[in-house]
């Protein structure tokens, strides 16, 4: 009877909202210059215009007669403020400029057209219904363009262009077997990509929204707020990288990680005791298999109490801790947010002397059962509960812990015993979690507004934490939810997926799609969490995830072992020499993670980001980029033989090899079950790190630098640190500039004078050359003197290496050809 009921409540609440009646905001009344943008007041309501840079504008509208507290919780301290904007009146319309757009405003409700300077338009509000109200419910319609392409929107199932699709943004626990939406973030963000040209779409509001990207009508664009303001932000390209960077300076950036964080990592759910930790590290090392990070899943706990240890199951986890770092292995941790309730548990205790709880409605607290039963949660809309929270963390720092793993933050549990709860969350939120409330216990948030931040606040708390802790070590921590501004503190896992093959083709558009709305550190859980992978889909999932920026395997309870030797010795060999390039690739990899640092540009990148004028790329996302010259073709499909690969315009060469291939078409690449295509675009200079166990065994020497020669002259900023500390932010960091041209009869290798205190130690830099010729001599020239250098020439792989001492100096290398 009582499901029965539930089911009606629900349902009436799906279907309520049709009844009320949607409105706009009437006619235009006035408009007024104010300090941060312009206000233009209309009969229902008003709107806000502010420029934010020279490509970005910020609107915010509602039907009230005041807007809201202007908070953003995504928006990085250092966002640039709203300012006005300059505008004139054209006929009816107000015209409002910046020195990159225009945007034309219609006295009738506001509506809105967005274009370049050159008049190009990106963005049409003028045939639909624009901005409009429904209840407390803002949204806004627009067209879509015949030839329009839509990608971002986070973490999201299904295909790549989003286009056709109808999205929700509620942050909920899902596991998922085929598509699932929504998933455990949200991202309201956006690119819309119409021949070549590009704009960004963030729609900054935390409450649930819905994003129907013509689904319901094939020319409209609806988005709807559950409740709160529109507020968004327009950023202009016109390609999709300046979208990408423009939004980071929105919301911010993926700091700079610890090295050993782009490691291979290694978890289960859970490695119970500590001898299951160390025969799986132990093996590892025996199989020299590369791992850097080990993770500890609930049962480490004492009944599933975080900041606690089970010292039956792990008898002297500092000891353990200890002996894995002697082994190269870093310790992670997971840390729930729910608190468990049981007087004399310190955690508990202290939450409750304080009121560090989150509250329900009626001023009790709320609990919910996550895996220790009745638990609280941590009020983190409160700064307090963010400082005390992050606090904490010194009991697993003192133990010599790594990292820390938030998971179930969405927030995630089951109330009453229905379960699982959070699949009833949607469309208008469970009214059992819609129980919560935030903050000030006299003036509280709904919990409808701080659901979808809640994980951010958590991040923001433990990040933080951790680096006051350990002011010398670069925090690291990974998130299943999140919302836009997580960047900032957190890498992210695409939470329970499973192992089948829709996932190993589908996993790629998930993560290039999360890439491009910022979330730069990301991966899936390698072989799937659910299920069982065969040794074939092992095999082909590994020698993808070895190219996720965060590279890790998992799996759940009751599974069997999914690790790198537990398929047989065959697909042993093949995980081991994938993680191994994952390895050697590093100073390649690790430069791309600063510049990601530097621009929010992604390192996995989808093929648009590099060919955004090629419309090609727009429905591609079983290839991808990793960094602008390595192109990964991953196999997808069960028992290929085959793989077809496209190759946008330009020369290609396949990885250290010296046939040049030319672009602008598809090949097909025979394969086995060993064989992931890389092809690497002509031009490229990748620097190698020696194979190595974990990340910190060895320096980077020798350090290898191939070369793949273009017909033009090209460049590559290799970035290089002490891979742990903040010291690269006072000028201990090096960056060294590498260029390759073709001249008359010779080629020329340039490296400039690296920028930086930072010096590694001595090494020999190790150079190699792909499919030249065998030249009549090299020459290395420096500050004016010219030395002959001795090389060695293989004529049958048509390749030329040398070695000299490496030095912080610039040099020249000049390879001669006969005439
Ligand atoms: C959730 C997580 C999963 C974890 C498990 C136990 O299902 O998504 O990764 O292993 O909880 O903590």
């Amino acid at each position: 009877m009582r499901r029965v009921f539930l089911g009606l409540v629900i349902g009436l609440l799906v279907i309520l909202p049709g009844l009320v009646k949607a409105g706009g905001l009437g006619k235009m009344v006035g408009e007024e210059q104010v300090a941060d943008g312009l206000l233009l007041k209309f009969e229902n309501g008003m709107m806000k215009i502010s420029k934010i840079q020279e490509g970005i504008i910020r609107v915010r509208a509602t039907d009230k007669d005041k807007f809201e507290e202007d908070r953003s919780f995504a928006l990085s301290p250092d966002a640039p403020l709203p300012k006005r904007i300059s505008y004139q009146k054209q006929g009816e319309n107000l015209v409002l400029e910046t020195e990159k757009i225009k945007a034309i405003i219609s006295p009738l409700g506001g509506k809105i057209t967005i274009m370049s300077k050159a008049g190009e338009v990106l963005l049409d509000e003028s045939k639909t219904s624009g901005i409009f109200f429904e209840g407390d419910k803002p949204g806004v319609i627009r067209e879509i363009f015949a030839e329009e392409h839509f990608y971002g929107f986070g973490e999201k199932t299904g295909p790549f262009d989003k286009r056709g699709e109808r999205m929700v943004m509620w942050n909920r626990d899902k596991m998922y077997i085929k598509d699932e939406d929504p998933l455990y973030q949200s991202h309201p963000f956006y690119i819309s990509l119409c021949k070549g040209m590009a704009y960004g779409m963030f729609l900054d509001n935390s409450y649930q929204a819905v994003f129907d990207v013509g689904r319901s009508n094939p020319e409209e664009f609806f988005y709807q707020a559950d409740g709160g303001e529109l507020n968004y932000y327009f950023i202009y390209g016109p390609s999709p990288k300046e979208v990408i960077q423009g939004y980071a300076s929105l919301v911010g950036r993926y700091p700079l990680p610890p090295l050993w964080a782009l490691g291979y990592q290694q978890c289960r759910y859970s490695y119970r005791n500590e001898q299951r930790i160390r025969s799986i590290t132990a093996k590892f090392r025996k199989y020299n298999i590369p791992c850097d990070v080990i993770y500890f899943d609930i049962h480490y706990m004492d009944d599933y109490k975080v900041f606690t240890f089970n010292h039956k199951r792990f008898p002297d986890p500092k000891g353990l801790i200890s002996d894995l770092e002697k082994q190269g292995f870093k310790a992670v941790v997971i840390v729930d947010p729910g608190v468990k309730i049981e007087p004399g548990y310190f955690v508990y205790d202290q939450g409750m002397e304080k009121d560090y709880f989150v509250r329900d409605k009626d001023g009790g607290y709320f609990s919910a059962q996550v895996w220790p039963k009745d638990v609280y949660f941590p009020d983190f809309l409160k700064p307090e509960v963010r400082e005390w929270w992050g606090e904490l963390h010194k009991f697993y720092l003192d133990l010599g812990v790594d990292g820390i793993w938030n998971d179930m933050n969405e927030p995630a549990g089951w109330v009453k015993d229905i379960r699982p709860l959070p699949d009833l969350m949607i469309p208008s939120g469970t009214p059992a979690w819609l129980e919560m409330v935030h903050g000030d216990k006299d003036n509280p948030e709904p919990h409808a507004k701080i659901h979808n931040v809640y994980a951010l606040l958590e991040a923001d708390a433990t990040y933080n934490g951790l680096k006051k802790l350990n002011p010398e070590q670069r925090p690291f921590m990974i998130s299943r939810a999140g919302y836009p501004g997580l960047q900032r503190f957190s890498s992210v896992w695409t939470g329970d997926n499973t192992a089948n093959w829709y996932q190993v083709k589908m996993t790629l558009s998930m993560l290039l799609n999360l890439n491009i709305s910022g979330i730069v550190m990301s991966g899936a859980d390698i072989g799937g969490f659910l299920g069982t992978p065969g040794s074939e889909m092992y095999a082909r999932w590994i020698q993808q995830g070895v190219f996720y920026p965060l590279s890790r395997t998992h799996t759940a309870i009751y599974h069997k072992s999914q690790d790198p030797f537990s398929f047989g010795k065959e697909v042993r060999e093949i995980s081991k020499s994938a993680i191994e390039l994952r390895y050697q690739l590093l100073p390649y990899t690790y430069s791309y993670f600063k510049l990601a640092n530097d621009t929010g540009l992604p390192i996995m990148r989808a093929m648009l980001l590099e060919f955004p004028k090629d419309e090609k790329t727009y429905s591609i996302s079983d290839q991808f980029f990793w960094g602008e010259w390595i192109l990964v073709a991953p196999v997808v499909e069960k028992n290929a033989k085959n793989r077809k690969i496209y190759l946008p315009a330009g020369k290609w060469y396949k990885w250290q090899n010296p046939e040049q291939i030319e672009g602008g078409k598809e090949i097909l690449e025979p394969v086995d079950l060993s064989t992931l295509p890389i092809l690497v675009k002509a031009g490229a200079i990748i620097p190698l790190a020696p194979v190595m166990n974990y990340t910190w065994e060895k320096p980077w020497a020798p350090l290898e630098l191939e070369f793949y020669p273009g017909e033009e002259k090209s460049c590559f900023n290799l970035y290089e640190d002490d891979g742990t500390s903040f010291k690269y932010l006072e000028g201990e960091s090096l960056s060294t500039i590498y260029c390759q041209e073709p001249i008359i009869s010779g080629y020329l290798i340039t490296k400039q004078e690296g920028k930086g205190n930072y010096q590694p130690r001595a090494r020999e830099l190790a150079l190699k050359i792909w499919g030249t010729e065998n030249p009549s001599q090299v020459e290395l020239l420096t500050n004016g003197n010219q030395e002959k250098l001795v090389y060695q020439y293989d004529s049958e792989k048509r390749v030329l290496a040398l070695k000299l001492k490496d030095q912080v100096k610039g040099f020249q290398i000049k390879v001669s050809y006969k005439k």
